[in-house]
């Protein structure tokens, strides 16, 4: 046996979208928005960094496990407390289900080009990983559930989907679910829940009271705090319970836990964020419509373009990186020829639309 095992050494490692500050310098640019990583273009919320600053004069203690998130989300979701966690992101939950989770003969089935995240950790694991295609940029829910054998441990689903946009209905779901047996594992991922929730045929998986089923949600995008590292679930005590003995033991960091809780009092500050993020939803879609894009109906804080090959798609992310506008490839996650374009701010989405409407001659 190798040192690396071979389905470590034939990884790709995550590639982040490129920050502001590397475009600049490399184009000698002013302004710079960056449109390709999901993430809040106002900033953070400003009652989460207000409990930041309140609990620095204690850093010298160690958290306590995320306990005080996970009692305020029991309150505010009416569940118990042994049915949250709390983790570094929605990704470090993630990491830890795989660990817990799977045994070295189990498979993970989910989409064609799931979120990139989960590919790579369930990669990392070196257990089969088999898809089934979209169906029209959609979860094939039932050509999932046929694809799940008896190896099938772990089934992961994004509501809305990273980097489709696009949902799948409560009724759509409930089908699918009949079909699962009580051994498989369903992630539903809701890192973007915030942004379709008040779309009527959305689920929402907090009224699921299923043994097998947990949810995650992050305060990485509606709440602005990506760079904080802050997230967390819901499920059944026993998986709870379980996920606990596995997780890093002082996850997720005071700072983290403090940012949760005031983020999740910050109506003020997730009502803004939704009204611009609809506001730049609607213009992106109609903006590159207009232009003769391919532009798939998202429910999320981005959407997806689809052109013609890969070298469309490869030309109009490094002609839009010299004029400052950051869009990310989607290559890694397995669509060569689509790219995936995050919600700015107003000024930010008039100036990607302007400057996609500038290349559309080498675009035809
Ligand atoms: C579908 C999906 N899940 C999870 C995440 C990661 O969230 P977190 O920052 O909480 O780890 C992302 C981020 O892009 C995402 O798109």
């Amino acid at each position: 046996m190798p040192l690396v095992p071979p389905y470590i050494e034939s990884l790709r490692p995550y590639e982040p979208g490129r920050s502001s500050e590397d475009v600049r310098r490399a184009y000698g640019l002013t302004r710079v928005s960056k449109l390709a990583s999901n993430e809040n273009p106002i900033g953070p919320s400003p009652r989460a960094i207000e409990a930041m600053e309140r609990c620095m004069s204690q850093l010298q203690l160690y958290p306590n496990s995320g306990l005080d998130l996970r009692r305020v989300l029991a309150e505010k979701y009416e569940t118990k407390i042994e049915n949250v966690i709390a983790g570094s992101g929605s990704e470090g939950i993630m990491s830890n289900i795989i660990r817990t989770f799977l045994g070295d003969e189990d498979e993970v089935l989910t989409t064609e080009a799931a979120f990139i995240g989960f590919q790579v950790l369930a990669k990392s694991r070196g257990v089969a990983y088999r898809t089934v295609p979209y169906r029209d940029w959609h979860y094939d829910l039932p050509a999932l559930a046929a694809a799940i054998n008896e190896h099938t441990k772990i089934v992961y689903l994004a509501n809305p989907n990273n980097p489709t946009g696009t949902i799948f209905s409560k009724h759509e779901f409930d089908e699918f679910y009949r079909h699962v047996p009580e051994r498989v594992l369903i992630i539903l991922d809701e890192a973007y829940f915030e942004y379709a929730k008040d779309t009527p045929r959305y689920p929402d998986s907090m009224h699921y009271r299923y043994d097998n089923v947990i949810t995650l949600r992050t305060f990485s995008k509606i709440y602005g705090l990506a760079g904080v590292r802050i997230g967390y679930g819901f499920a059944h005590e026993r998986l709870i319970s379980n996920l606990l003995k596995v997780k890093l033991p002082f996850e997720p960091s005071t700072l983290a836990q403090a940012a949760g809780i005031g983020a999740l009092a910050d109506k003020e500050f997730l009502h803004k964020s939704l009204e611009m993020n609809a506001r730049g939803l609607k213009f992106l879609t109609d903006g590159l419509r207009a232009i003769g894009l391919n532009v798939v109906p998202s429910e999320a804080n981005f959407v997806m373009v689809v052109l013609p090959d890969a070298a469309h798609a490869t030309r109009l992310t490094t002609d839009l990186l010299t004029q400052g506008i950051i869009i990310r490839p989607l290559a890694s996650f397995g669509l060569p020829n689509c790219v995936r374009i995050s919600t700015g701010t107003d000024e930010d989405n008039r100036r990607c639309v302007e400057a996609i409407q500038k290349l559309q001659s080498s675009l035809a």
